[in-house]
């Protein structure tokens, strides 16, 4: 069998390592346009975890890497001129050309042919390989060349970054953040070799036209990035390589193989799919490829298998990880955002900015630098006249909020979830068990459902409402339960379904209309929801409007009647108030329509109705949609807007959920999926934010907290199998001081008693999972290493 490899990068190589070393007759040849000492860029970086995988394929190539790479733990964020330090990271790097050079050595050793100077221009040049490996980098020619058959699609991402090196030593991981006249920028940076680091400089495309880097040459681009970083080069000098400044792309493949007569050929690497420098795993990703590869090839029976499982059992991992380097390089587009956070929260941010480093995580890595965030979020709390503890104070999620003169005890809400089982809109004994388990759960504010303006506003016969007397008692029962036997501030969700009324039960075929017995329905404008399946509403008249916001202001009056702290707005989910913010459902060519000012004025006149019969001391927050994940739908500037138009109506918090706008939604789902929304909108109107969807752990709960992606973290599904998350989290956490209803203490210390067992012992073993460093103290391979590699070298 014969094997072709397009690219003598690290994917290249090291997928010709293992094929050789496991088929020695098999005749593997590299091609590479480079000599064996060009390369471009400077520093590569694995993980510990990483080197745990190469060990296990290749031993004596794992043996070189660990001996020649430099080692460190801690990651510095230097931000307005502090350091802030977290250790436990465990990462190694070198230089990208020392990498090659054991790789080159390897295959070398194993009998890879290397044709080093040797630009392929085609695939067909290889019509008498069996297989061909293109493994030739991220402006993949081949790839380019088949575009039709393996579909890329290349996301450019807004921010310039330009890659650097300097003789400047570091002892950590640096991210170094500068504010300047043109705006921010920031230096990624780590040493891989003794007196050799590498500097990512990453900017926004505003301050870089503002440095007039477009204009400048590479000596004078220096020059004005070390005059920015002196302080941090401490004398050294910045040394360019081909330095130019990109766009980052995010490249994806429909497919990754291609047969070409009794050829096939696949995409291995940055050409088939690439992640953000923020997270290092561009190399990783690149030879993790080689591995699958490799094992595909070893499990099965023909190639086309092998490519065929390739292709399907190597996606998820794939994806995974560009979701995270995707996460995480939006952190740094809008670091702008973050700029006026405290020191900590910032260094927070950046920390746990790409989902996969938690609050526990950091405490698991550094309990020093995570006791500080825990000290300063607590004296901020204190500051706002709350009695808590500093020395040790419990985590975020245990931490007070007053809005207007409420208090909620701590940051776990009850996401609203509609029960479908009222009857004539009066709730039942179903909802005061289900509420009041809730309540003495132990979160700081429980939600009702959607509770209906009127009749013909409900979503369906089920759905609870609130526009008489005999429903204000029943829910004044349930609010006298819960405040009598729990802490829990009690918010009660009012809304019209608009066009997606007269539905069946959420267990039966939810959001089409009823098999009999429908009410007419009415909209912002006449589209119904499914195309020839659900009613056509009618197109609200200006009369109708006023009725419906008299509607609101009585079920207001009944809420505060009923003893709710909290009254929230359904403006959300495509429901009436919905339907006039959403671009997709608001088609009217009046007042009401057009831009989000006009598509906000009936929604704004219905908060300004509730707001003023509302008492003033209790507040009232705003469901929104923050995304219709439909093209057309609500734009960014659009929720920029309406959310500040919202805040200068007096609204105290907005509730950011998303979507459910229209059927052909394309929701991207992922854990605290809606997370980012409820952080645009925090840091960049200015006002509180609850944030729900996908939030199933404590720990989940803690990190939103602590990076100021919210005030308020709601959880909807995770309370239905467990009424007491929140009680349960307190015992994990040891936070004595939460209120146990007096009739379950006698579980409260067991349940302290037997959570920190088991937090001890969970504690224990993730650390021993933890990878172990791989470093070899004093490896004389390192020295050699340094004579071999002068920055600068010819690509
Ligand atoms: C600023 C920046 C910082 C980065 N930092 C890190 C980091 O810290 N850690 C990390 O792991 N990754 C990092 N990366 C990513 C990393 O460099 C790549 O993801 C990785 O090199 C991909 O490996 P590859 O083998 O797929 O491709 P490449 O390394 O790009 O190799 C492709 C090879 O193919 C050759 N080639 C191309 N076309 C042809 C042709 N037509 N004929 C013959 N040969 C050809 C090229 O010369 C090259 O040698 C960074 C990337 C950037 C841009
Ligand atoms: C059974 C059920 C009923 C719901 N009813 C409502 C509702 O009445 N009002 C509302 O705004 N959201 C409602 N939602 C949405 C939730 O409040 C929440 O936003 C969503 O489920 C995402 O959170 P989760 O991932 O924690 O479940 C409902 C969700 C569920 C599961």
């Amino acid at each position: 069998m014969k094997i072709s490899v397009i690219g003598g990068g690290p994917g290249g190589l090291y997928f010709a390592l293992l094929a050789q070393k496991a088929w020695p007759r098999r005749d593997v040849t590299v091609y590479e346009r480079n000599r064996p000492d060009d390369t471009f860029g400077f520093g590569v970086v694995f993980s510990d975890q990483t080197l745990d995988m190469f060990k296990s394929f290749d031993g004596p190539s794992y043996e070189m890497i660990r001996r020649r790479f430099a080692y460190w733990g801690d990651v510095d964020v230097v931000y307005k001129g502090r350091t802030m330090r977290s250790g436990g990271n465990g990462f190694c790097g070198c230089s990208r050309v020392a990498l090659l050079h054991i790789l080159h050595d390897r295959c070398r050793e194993l009998g890879v042919k290397l044709q080093f100077q040797r630009e392929v221009e085609e695939l067909e040049e290889f019509a008498d390989s069996d297989l061909v490996v293109v493994a030739d980098g991220i402006n993949s020619r081949i790839r380019e060349k088949h575009k039709d058959h393996f579909q890329p699609s290349v996301d450019l991402r807004p921010n310039k970054f330009t890659w650097l090196g300097s003789t400047r030593p570091l002892d950590a991981f640096k991210y170094f953040f500068r504010e300047t006249p043109e705006g921010v920028i920031l230096a990624h940076c780590y040493q891989y070799e003794s007196n050799q680091s590498t500097w990512v400089i990453e900017t926004d495309d505003a301050t870089w036209r503002n440095f007039g880097f477009d204009r400048k040459s590479e000596p004078e681009m220096l020059a004005a990035v070390e005059g920015v970083f002196a302080e941090e080069l401490a004398g050294h000098r910045l040394i360019p390589n081909r330095s130019l400044w990109r766009n980052f792309p995010t490249i994806v493949n429909k497919t990754w193989v291609k047969q070409v007569g009794k050829m096939s050929a696949v995409l291995v690497g940055d050409a088939k799919a690439t992640a953000h420098f923020s997270i290092g795993s561009g190399t990783k990703l690149a030879m993790e490829d080689a591995i699958a590869l490799f094992e595909s090839m070893r499990k099965e029976s023909s190639v086309e298998k092998a490519l065929n499982t390739y292709d399907t059992a190597r996606r998820e991992e794939v994806e995974k990880t560009q979701h995270a380097a995707n996460v995480s390089l939006a952190w740094f587009e809008h670091m702008r955002r973050y700029w006026d956070m405290d020191p900590l929260q910032f260094a927070f941010g950046v920390m746990s900015r790409s989902k996969q480093i938690t609050w526990e995580n950091l405490e698991l890595r550094d309990p020093a630098f995570l006791r500080d965030v825990q000290q300063w979020f607590a004296a901020r709390v204190r500051a706002q006249g709350f009695d808590i503890p500093v020395d040790r104070p419990p985590p975020p999620m245990f931490m007070p909020l007053r809005l207007r003169d409420l208090v909620i005890e701590n940051r776990v809400v009850v996401s609203p979830m509609d029960q479908y089982s009222a009857v004539e809109g009066v709730p039942t004994d179903w909802h005061l068990v289900h509420l009041g388990s809730r309540a003495i759960g132990g979160a700081g504010l429980v939600y009702v459902e959607m509770s209906c303006v009127s009749p013909e506003g409900r979503i369906s016969p089920g759905c609870t409402g609130l526009w008489n007397e005999a429903q204000r008692d029943a829910f004044a029962r349930i609010a006298d339960f819960c405040h009598a036997n729990s802490k829990a501030k009690l918010c009660m969700q009012i809304g019209h379904s608009g066009r997606k009324g007269s539905t069946q039960l959420g267990w039966e075929r939810m959001d089409h209309p009823l098999e009999a017995g429908n009410w007419p329905i009415v909209s912002a404008s006449p589209i119904p929801y499914y195309e020839g399946i659900s009613q056509v509403p009618k197109e609200l008249s200006r009369p109708e409007m006023e009725k419906i916001m008299r509607e609101f202001e009585k079920s207001t009056q009944l809420a505060d009647a009923a003893g709710f702290d909290m009254l929230e707005i359904h403006m959300a989910h495509g429901y009436l108030l919905a339907s006039f913010i959403s671009p997709l459902t608001n088609t009217r060519r009046d007042e009401y329509g057009g831009a989000i000012e006009n598509r906000m004025r009936f929604p704004l006149e219905v908060f300004g109705a509730c707001r003023e019969v509302w008492p003033r001391q209790k507040p009232l927050s705003v469901r929104i949609s923050a995304t219709d994940w439909a093209p057309g739908g609500l734009s960014g500037p659009d929720l920029m807007a309406l959310t500040r138009m919202l805040k200068d109506a007096g609204c105290d918090l907005i509730d950011c959920s998303t979507g459910q706008t229209v059927p052909s939604q394309r929701p991207v789902y992922g854990r605290m999926y809606q997370a980012p929304y409820s952080d645009w909108v925090r840091n960049e109107v200015g006002i509180a934010t609850m944030t729900v969807g996908a939030v199933t752990s404590a720990d989940q709960v803690n990190t939103l907290l602590a990076s100021g992606k919210a005030d308020l973290v709601a959880l909807a599904r995770p309370h239905l199998a467990n009424p007491s998350f929140t009680l349960q989290a307190s015992a994990w956490y040891q936070h004595a001081a939460q209120h146990w209803p007096r009739q379950y203490l006698s579980g409260k210390d067991q349940a302290l008693r037997n959570a920190a067992r088991e937090r001890a012992e969970l504690t224990e073993l993730r650390l021993r999972a933890r990878p172990a460093s791989h470093e070899v103290k004093d490896a004389p391979e390192r020295a050699y290493l340094s004579s071999v590699f002068t920055p600068g070298t010819r690509v």
